[in-house]
């Protein structure tokens, strides 16, 4: 099994050898744990893509500690400074023309470089440690739940584990679903919802579009990790249209979910209920298993807890885990695209 070690000046120390001498390191950040390499090694990010067995069309993510790195990564204008200025360091993950110094290899091509600086005191005192830029997408195989404990890191790399060195543990993300990825190349365009809501970035620079994938390139969507099927458990996970009417002790009635819960219940089948309030209590009903998101329906604590949730359902053998969608403003919108992508990856078996 990977060594999970906790976060000490040592192992800080260990941590940044291991990442010069171009192996990998999982590490904690707020939104997920990050698989890190040497954003400047070419051989150190094919060992990324090799341990994810993650395409070479989906780039990278290169983490900073100091905006006085940028300079050698990228061009940043003023709307990226403002916006750095604001949400930095957080879950906001900026899109801008990159240098020749970044290796291809981290933006698969791409004349631009996405970079971050992680709200976290571990990832901080790793990356100013190690003296370079931490290339790290989420520390999951390819396709798979992304990881907010270290824990989750450790049992997703079973077979690939001679590639990472260990994962530092620094307990639970306290974000849980990625950062937000905003591409500004030209008009800002939102390439992935995340941790910082949009509303949040418009309030600050105007107007943010929506990404589309490109119709004539279905292979090449705008962001390459908006893939659907990412995030997807081994489960089958099936996302209602509608949440669950409750009666005024917030009980679950008779709808269309609850009566194709009992359906599939009656017909033999295993199922797990993913919601966003805790629905059930102690009688779950036609559910072997059920998971809040948050009991007091706060979209933060939602967002931080939709991973472990996922991962906890996902260990216990369901045949179906019926998942109960959420309002689409704020974190909503990141935790909807989680669930749908989940959705997706389970129905064509990723
Ligand atoms: O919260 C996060 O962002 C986490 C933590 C570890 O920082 N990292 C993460 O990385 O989610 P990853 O590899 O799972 O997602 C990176 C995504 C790619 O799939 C792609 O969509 C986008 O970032 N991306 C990276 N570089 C890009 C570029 N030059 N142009 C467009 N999209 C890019
Ligand atoms: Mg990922």
């Amino acid at each position: 099994m990977i060594p999970v070690l906790p976060p000490t000046e040592e192992n800080l120390r260990r941590a940044a050898e291991e990442l010069a001498a171009g192996r990998l390191v999982s590490f904690p950040t707020e939104t997920v744990y990050g698989l890190g390499a040497n954003a400047l090694d070419p051989i150190a990010l094919a060992r990324i893509f090799e341990a994810k067995r993650r395409p070479f069309f989906d780039p990278l993510i290169v983490h900073i500690a100091e905006r006085s790195s940028l300079d050698a990564l990228c061009a940043r204008d003023a709307r990226a400074e403002k916006l750095m200025d604001r949400f930095w360091p957080g879950p906001l993950t900026l899109v801008l023309p990159k240098t020749g110094a970044v290796p291809e290899l981290a933006t698969s091509g791409l004349p631009t470089v996405a970079v971050r600086m992680p709200a976290h005191p571990v990832a901080l005192a790793l990356i100013r440690m190690a003296g370079f830029p931490l290339a790290a997408p989420s520390a999951n195989p390819f396709g798979r739940l992304s990881p907010t404990e270290a824990a989750h890191v450790r049992d997703q790399f079973r077979d690939t584990e001679s590639l990472i060195a260990f994962v530092l543990d620094g307990g639970p993300c306290s974000v849980g679903v990625e950062s937000t990825i905003l591409s500004l190349e030209g008009d800002p365009v939102l390439l992935r919802a995340g941790g910082l809501p949009r509303e949040e970035i418009e309030a600050l620079i105007g107007p943010v579009a929506l990404s589309t994938m490109d119709p004539e390139r279905p292979d090449r969507p705008l962001a390459p990790g908006q893939l659907p099927g990412h995030y997807a458990p081994r489960t089958r996970l099936r996302l209602l249209e509608k949440p669950l009417t409750r009666d005024a002790d917030g009980r679950p009635v008779p709808g269309s979910g609850m009566i194709f819960a009992e359906v599939m219940h009656k017909a033999g089948m295993k199922l797990g209920w993913l919601g966003l309030r805790d629905a059930f209590g102690s009688a779950p009903g036609p559910f072997a298993a059920t998971e809040a998101l948050s009991p007091s329906g706060d979209p933060r604590e939602a967002a931080a807890n939709l991973f472990a949730c996922l991962h906890r359902l996902d260990r216990l053998g369901l045949d179906l885990i019926l998942a109960e969608p959420v309002e689409e403003i704020g974190l909503g919108l990141a935790i909807m695209d989680r669930l749908r992508k989940a959705a997706a990856g389970s129905a064509v078996g990723l």
